[in-house]
């Protein structure tokens, strides 16, 4: 019997075609799905890729530390993957993160590292300048630095883009991804134009981000910067791994543009996507809107609902946070 490791199953995730919430039949888009990967999420492509490479260039040595700044799934794969090789993880989160998502890193046996969320981005209580101390205080450890390592992209441009050409026989005219670090539509997109240079590519981004306007001005517009309820996407500040040359188009998407477009994708096409693919396939459609010509639109589901029970997936939530979804 062939048997595989678990860290052999990051990546090769399956391409879909949404069947009913696409309307426009000359327009074919389909999702990746990215919580196929054993921790669940599109992270261990580029947390793997990662290590691994710091492994080669002997940054991080058997029995070393990884510490990275993060709560969410970039988090979870830095925690499985320890686990797995025989690290040990810490991982720096602001006290605002829930408890749920705390304890789902200790389930690997992570060490958990909690800053006050009020401490400015200058302050040594900061979260990230939490991880940065770690890391220098630590021999041997690694860190992650998922925003300004081009190991990010690159994961992609190696692993992600590739599946996607060959999974759709060179078919595919636009990537539709919305960014936190941009590591995903950078290195996708910048695979993709290698292929074929006349592939568009487009990112949704949530009002609030800084992105947008950087886009399309060259400037950050601090004064714009707002909370938005979306977890995983736009920034207030510009990371290294977002490449804006690969950039077409972007669109700025509502809480309720994700978080409804996310409960249709549950109720008519059976997948449970978390937020930020709720907001992919509002962009693929919204693209598809805009397109004369046949086309193939892919997009990514970067993780699983599951973790949003207790969010847009609960009607309550909704109501005390004054969404009205028609869904
Ligand atoms: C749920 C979710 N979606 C999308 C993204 C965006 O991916 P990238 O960092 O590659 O831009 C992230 C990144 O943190 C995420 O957590």
């Amino acid at each position: 019997m062939h048997s595989k490791q678990l860290l052999d199953t990051v990546g090769n995730t399956p391409l879909v075609r949404l069947q009913k919430i696409n309307p426009f039949p000359q327009i074919e888009i389909y999702v990746k799905l990215e919580f196929f990967n054993p921790s669940g999420s599109i992270k261990d492509r580029i947390v793997k890729h990662i290590i691994e490479d710091a492994e080669a260039k002997g940054l991080l040595k058997p029995g070393g530390t990884i510490v990275e700044n993060t709560s969410g799934n970039t988090g979870a794969a830095v925690a499985m993957m320890a686990a797995i090789k025989g690290y040990k993880a810490i991982l720096t989160m602001p006290d605002k993160v829930s408890k749920e998502k705390q304890d789902a890193l200790k389930v690997f046996g992570a060490e958990i590292v909690v800053t006050p969320t009020a401490a400015p981005p200058d302050s040594p209580d900061h979260y990230v300048n939490t991880a940065k101390q770690i890391a220098k205080e630590i021999p041997n450890s690694f860190r992650i630095n998922q925003y300004d390592n081009l190991k990010n992209p690159e994961a992609h441009y190696l692993s992600t883009g590739p599946e996607i050409w060959k999974q759709t026989n060179g078919k595919v005219t636009h990537f539709v991804a919305s960014g936190s670090t941009g590591g995903t539509v950078s290195g996708v997109g910048k695979y993709l134009k290698e292929k074929n240079p006349a592939v568009q590519i487009v990112m949704p981004d949530p009002i609030g981000s800084i992105y947008y306007d950087y886009f399309k001005t060259g400037r950050i517009e601090a004064d714009r910067v707002c909370a938005y309820q979306v977890e995983g996407v736009g920034e207030d500040h510009l990371a290294l791994a977002m490449d804006f040359s690969l950039i077409d188009e972007m669109y700025q998407f509502t809480d309720e543009d994700a978080f409804t477009m996310a409960r249709r994708l549950a109720h008519e096409e059976g997948i449970f996507a978390g937020g930020t693919g709720g907001a992919n396939v509002w962009g693929a459609l919204k693209l598809a809107k805009n397109l004369e010509e046949p086309a193939v639109i892919v997009t990514v589901i970067p993780d699983n609902g599951v973790k949003y029970l207790s969010k847009f997936y609960n009607d309550e939530w909704l109501k005390q946070n004054n969404y009205s979804l028609n869904i």
